[in-house]
């Protein structure tokens, strides 16, 4: 019996992942930039045991049936594969954030369980492989494998679509607030809307820009340039959202109350304040900001209607293996 638990933390992508080239080994129409988000994170612990006949998937104390224990074990069957042994598992996950609110739970929870998973298996894999089977459960979750700063290289094939750390969490201090505006599951998860992504007509316009704004968004913060951030962050988002707005069926994510702050943030940039807003598949918005900036922007977003909830995160560490949970 082996049992190893893992932490990984959510990310947030500047530039987003919309799309797939292959939606069964989720390589993605274009690649992608994020940045882990310290103090969001999943707690994954798997236990193999040669005894047991099913695997078993607990999330946040609540044992899973049906799709999300399927997508789990199939997720554990690449691995298992891979280490030519066929085990059952039991696995325990917690996240310290809300789950499929928009905010990439997806991405912690397949980043921490191949990292759990693989070394439970004995499986000695690199950050690159890592990354590549955490592909596989959630495409997004490749870009919570590595440290910090994170870009995600869209390729034709398996081995080659991966994500790399171009700058360790400290190379600057960002912080992301995001503003919980709605904390119920989304109707639609990203994996289904992913694949509508190639029947808007804006699709391939958005992928054939991609290289442009990936370079924009690389060189903003490898020169810590945050106007220069905060423009093409939010002209990233709108485009995401202008596809997703004319895919069939249309998928409208943005409530009003996730509109009026994509008014008030750049007014608050015009009036000196640094901040930007990035949106996922969902209505809360990510403000990000530097972190002596924090306090102000927390306080302006108190003042405005719709904002339940504050979380907050700042620039954070890969996927790691951690001793394992006592009690899990
Ligand atoms: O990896 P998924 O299936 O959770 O898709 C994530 C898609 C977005 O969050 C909307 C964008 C991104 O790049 O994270």
């Amino acid at each position: 019996m082996t049992i190893v638990s893992a932490v990984a933390h959510p990310n947030i992508a500047f530039i987003k992942y919309w799309g797939n080239r292959d939606d069964a080994l989720r390589l993605p129409a274009n690649g992608s930039i994020s940045m882990n988000l310290a103090g969001l994170e999943t707690r994954t612990t798997v236990e193999f045991d040669p005894q047991r006949a099913e695997d078993e998937f607990t999330l946040q104390g609540v044992l899973q049936e049906g799709a999300p224990a399927r997508r789990v074990s199939d997720h554990l069957n690449l691995l298992r594969n891979k280490a030519g042994l066929a085990w059952k598992a039991r696995i325990v996950s917690a996240n310290n954030f809300p789950t499929g609110a928009g905010i990439a739970s997806s991405a912690s929870a397949f980043a921490a369980l191949t990292a759990a998973a693989a070394a439970a298996l004995g499986l000695k894999l690199s950050e690159r492989e890592l990354s590549i089977l955490a592909r596989r459960g959630s495409g997004s979750a490749c870009r919570s494998v590595p440290d910090g700063f994170v870009e995600w290289t869209s390729a034709n094939r398996d081995e080659e679509s991966f994500a790399r750390s171009f700058a360790a969490p400290d190379y600057w201090a960002l912080a992301d607030l995001i503003a919980i505006l709605d904390d119920n599951p989304k109707k639609i998860g990203s994996a289904e809307g992913n694949r509508l992504a190639r029947n808007s007509p804006l699709q391939a316009a958005r992928v054939a820009d991609t290289p442009r704004r990936l370079d924009l968004c690389r060189r903003a913060i490898l020169a810590r340039d945050f106007p220069a951030l905060a423009s093409i962050i939010e002209e990233d988002t709108r485009l995401m959202h202008a596809v997703m707005l004319t895919s069939s069926p249309a998928l409208l994510y943005l409530e009003p109350d996730t509109l009026r702050l994509m008014r008030l943030i750049p007014r608050w940039r015009d009036q000196g304040l640094p901040v930007a807003y990035t949106i996922d598949a969902g209505p809360n918005v990510h403000c990000l900001c530097p972190q002596d900036s924090a306090a102000e922007v927390e306080r302006r977003l108190r003042e405005t209607p719709g904002v339940l909830n504050i979380l907050h995160a700042r620039p954070g560490a890969g996927a790691e293996v951690i001793p394992a949970q006592a009690g899990d």
